[in-house]
């Protein structure tokens, strides 16, 4: 039988254990999971791709059916080529539908032989986000518990005067 490959695309600035949770769950439905860090040049990232792959590598490093890769250009097109019939997004509230909705049916008519698959986001972690994360450590706030131990490193030397926890 072929290999299910899903994608788990994203900006992934940073990973969060959001993030982490889906990919968790995911990887006892695939048999294959690829982090897809999206390279969007209209969109300004804290952290660089090369970044983002490295602290993304760490925390999935245990497991062995997850891999990490950049894409740039369109979704369906990169799963297309990787093999992948699913992408895998996750969902924490009602607000996050409309957008995830849309881009959902614009993906399935570029290419309706592959799905978007929803995943309700953790009960610990529907709060969280990169962007909340991130104004948090800009601010000071202490973002450990909410993002893996390399990720809340690489923020406090991001913003290294004002990173208490
Ligand atoms: O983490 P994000 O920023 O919500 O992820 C959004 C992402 C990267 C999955 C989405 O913007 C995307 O797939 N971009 C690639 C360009 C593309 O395929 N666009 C067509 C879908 S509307």
């Amino acid at each position: 039988m072929e290999e299910k490959i899903a994608v788990y695309p994203g900006s992934f600035d940073p990973i969060t254990y959001g993030h982490l949770d889906i990919i968790k769950r995911a990887v006892k439905i695939f048999d294959k999971i690829i982090v897809a860090v999206a390279h969007n040049y209209d969109k300004q990232s804290l952290f660089t791709p090369e970044e983002k792959i490295e602290m993304i590598t760490e925390v999935v490093k245990g497991y062995p059916t997850v891999s990490v890769d950049t894409f740039s250009g369109l979704l369906m097109e990169y799963m297309k080529k990787a093999k992948a019939t699913v992408a895998l997004r996750g969902l924490r509230a009602t607000s996050d539908f409309e957008y995830e909705y849309h881009m959902a049916a614009m993906n399935r008519s570029l290419d309706d032989e592959i799905d978007t698959l929803f995943m309700m986001t953790g009960k610990d972690y529907f709060f969280i986000s990169s962007r909340t994360i991130k104004e948090v450590a800009s601010l000071g706030g202490a973002v450990a518990g909410l993002v893996p131990e390399n990720v809340a490193r690489k923020l406090k030397q991001k913003f290294p005067q004002r990173q208490k926890g």
